[in-house]
């Protein structure tokens, strides 16, 4: 079976459009977006990869932005291009992370891989998409990469809400029933992994890191608390995570982290 089978069939039945559009959704979406605007500046060219439905697309083009968007699922493409405005200065092609041979070397200043690295297994398939994405950014340009962390998932999908069930996962052999480290396939859709792994991947590549950030931290976990608090609150609790969310103490329990660096 083609490993992108499973990811092909998860996302042309899955709402991503609606994953960040709730409170605690919101909380990833505004994190990735506080750092992206930390970095950009007037007249910056942008790539996405893996660009889903295109909220980070579209949010970016809006705001004057030339984006170009690589997308490998077609359900996905559709919906990207439902929600282009007309005259929106946004791009979206089929494509994969692996293989970016369409676009030229040292084209962007921005380069986002918020979604791919979820779905690759091998560490060199992860180091590929990584390698593309540098290969593709210009010289001094600024990368995201975005991870699913496996302590923040357990926690949240496992011990707390019972959707994942740690007891079969450590008997199947997916957690490591000491370390509780995962090693997931492309039938298990995730790959889940630690701020470790991320630092051993990254070894080999010349670039330098600027932020390491646990983008969405205990909202997953939290989310019902999340999602009933008044504007005021939820506000206060933003700040809370803006100013916690690059505690090395706190990295590891987070649904999802960024890795931010420069070329
Ligand atoms: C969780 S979604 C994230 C979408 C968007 N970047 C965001 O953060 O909202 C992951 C996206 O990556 C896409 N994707 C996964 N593997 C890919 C690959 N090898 N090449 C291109 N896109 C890929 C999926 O189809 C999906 O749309």
């Amino acid at each position: 079976m083609n490993p992108d089978s499973y990811l092909i069939h998860h996302y042309s039945h899955y709402d991503e459009d609606q994953r960040l559009a709730s409170r605690h959704g919101s909380v990833e979406f505004l994190t990735t977006m506080r750092y992206i605007e930390k970095y950009l500046k007037p007249g910056d060219r942008i790539l996405e990869i893996g660009a889903g439905t295109g909220r980070y697309s579209h949010a970016l083009a809006r705001r004057g932005y030339e984006v170009q968007a690589v997308e490998l699922v077609e359900h996905n493409i559709d919906i990207f291009r439902k929600h282009t405005l007309p005259g929106e200065p946004v791009t979206v092609t089929q494509g994969n992370a692996l293989d970016l041979s369409d676009f030229p070397d040292d084209a962007y200043d921005i380069t986002l891989l918020l979604g791919p690295l979820y779905h690759l297994y091998e560490p060199a398939h992860k180091r590929q998409a990584i390698r593309e994405a540098i290969r593709v950014t210009r010289p001094g340009g600024i990368l995201f990469a975005a991870y699913v962390i496996s302590d923040g998932c357990l926690l949240d999908e496992g011990f707390h809400r019972g959707n994942i069930d740690v007891a079969e996962y450590v008997k199947t052999g997916l957690l490591d029933g000491r370390t509780f480290a995962a090693s997931s396939q492309p039938k298990d859709l995730f790959e889940l992994v630690r701020k470790e792994d991320i630092d051993q991947l990254m070894d080999v590549f010349p670039v330098t890191r600027l932020h390491y950030v646990a983008s969405d931290g205990c909202a997953l976990f939290m989310r019902e608390a999340v999602d009933r608090m008044d504007g005021e609150t939820f506000q206060l609790y933003l700040d809370y995570h803006f100013a916690t969310c690059e505690r090395p103490d706190l990295a590891g329990v987070t649904s999802h982290a960024l890795d931010i660096f420069r070329k």
